[in-house]
């Protein structure tokens, strides 16, 4: 699976035949905009919740693409206002076989209104499972119990993890979730956008280590193949 990284929690994932993008924030993120959301191809967006910093390019790069959502209920049903004609709505539980794959959608333990406030739903992670491996993208989430069901259900292979702390999990408690989730090997997301998740990126790699675990914090537009 080739990964690559736009910024924020913004990743996208070649699975098998498929490009799958994880909440796109590009445009207004000042660390990533001189990428042209425009060159994205992209078969599938998937939405973790529906906080500014994960939806503000779904629109665009949806329609320029023509590519299929996947979120839960409300979400999905924005996504419909906003005339987006292909709509996979889920919710917390399900798993879904789609044409790259097998997905769970699983409970995130945060907040999801959209930005003029109205409700979006509960906010959601992902449990993918291509035809080699098999990841979990958490989105926004605090550290929790029912992170160790997963791995009762899934051997993942990696997994992205939020350590920004703030608004989610610190880096401590991101090495906690790889434990609950039995997965060696983090990416992490949702770090140095703002002010107040900005991390000191070697503490970080320091306390993955002394974990017996590999924290990768990718540079943006950089891709790893995994
Ligand atoms: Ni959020
Ligand atoms: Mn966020």
């Amino acid at each position: 699976m080739q990964i690559k990284y736009y910024g924020h929690s913004c990743f996208s994932v070649n699975v098998g035949e498929k490009v799958l993008l994880f909440d796109p924030f590009i445009s207004p993120n000042e660390l990533a905009n001189n990428i042209d959301i425009m060159t994205l191809k992209v078969d599938y967006i998937l939405i973790s919740h529906a906080h500014f910093d994960h939806i503000a390019d779904v629109v665009a790069i949806a329609k320029n693409c023509n590519a299929t959502i996947v979120a839960n209920w409300e979400i999905g049903a924005w996504a419909e206002a906003q005339g987006i004609e292909k709509v996979h709505r889920m919710n917390i539980g399900g798993f879904w076989e789609f044409d790259f794959g097998k997905l769970q959608m699983v409970k995130a333990v945060h907040s999801s209104s959209f930005p003029d406030g109205s409700y979006g739903g509960n906010p959601v992670g992902f449990v993918i499972s291509g035809t080699d491996k098999t990841f979990y993208y958490s989105g926004d989430t605090a550290l929790n119990l029912d992170m160790q069901l997963i791995p009762q259900r899934h051997n993942l292979d990696f997994a992205f993890l939020p350590i920004g702390n703030c608004y989610t999990m610190d880096v401590t408690d991101a090495v906690t979730a790889s434990n609950f989730i039995k997965c060696n090997h983090i990416i992490g997301m949702h770090y140095d956008t703002f002010g107040y998740i900005k991390i000191n990126h070697q503490d970080a790699i320091n306390q993955f280590n002394i974990a017996g675990k590999i924290l990768t914090l990718m540079n943006i537009e950089q891709t790893l193949e995994f």
